[in-house]
């Protein structure tokens, strides 16, 4: 027992009571797409972002052996504090190659790319213009993006059409639409 254990327990109950209690379920995946449970049942997986089941891709699977043999299973820092592998940089040479830009970065999940980029893309915003930005949202963005947005600045939707329309409606101002 903790002192703080109570203020556990209430939280726990109120997201309980508001039907958001969440735990994490034991599923063991399978290379063919399909979800375990512990007790037998098999599910089809269609919530994964493996859309193309790339994951158990022979020829990539044989290039992680490679790659975990040769540096390891983490990259032990981050890139600012330890330095970028030369195969890293070769990778965002040839996406930014792939998509005709300058440059790319690689982010190690959605979540770190949109708790990056929307509050850079803010903050450019706010030099560029003077004022808060104006930040339209879907209201069925990913949790991530909720983070990521300026609570002031942003403004949200209830539809995807209706994001679109705003977006429409407000061209030529500097937003960002996620
Ligand atoms: C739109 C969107 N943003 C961010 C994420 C988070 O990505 P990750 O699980 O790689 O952190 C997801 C994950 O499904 C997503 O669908």
């Amino acid at each position: 027992m903790t002192r703080f254990d109570h203020l556990f327990q209430h939280g726990l109950e109120e997201l309980a009571e508001q039907g958001r209690l969440r735990t994490p379920r034991s599923l063991q995946p399978r290379a063919d797409g399909i979800l375990e449970r512990e007790d037998g049942t098999l599910l089809v997986d269609f919530s994964s972002n493996d859309y193309l089941g790339l994951r158990a891709h022979p020829l990539l699977r044989e290039r992680a052996l490679i790659w975990a043999a040769r540096y390891g299973t983490g990259s032990g820092a981050s890139r600012l504090v330890t330095g970028t592998a030369p195969g890293m940089v070769a990778l965002e040479a040839r996406l930014a190659a792939l998509k005709g830009m300058e440059a790319a970065c690689m982010f190690s999940s959605g979540w770190q790319a949109n708790a990056t980029l929307v509050p850079a893309l803010a903050q450019i915003s706010l030099a560029a213009t003077g004022a808060p930005p104006q930040v339209i949202v879907d209201k069925f963005i990913h949790a991530s993006l909720y983070h990521a947005v300026p609570r002031r600045a942003c403004s949200r939707c209830v539809s995807g059409i209706m994001t679109w329309r705003i977006w429409k409606a407000c061209c030529g101002r500097l937003m960002v639409r996620v």
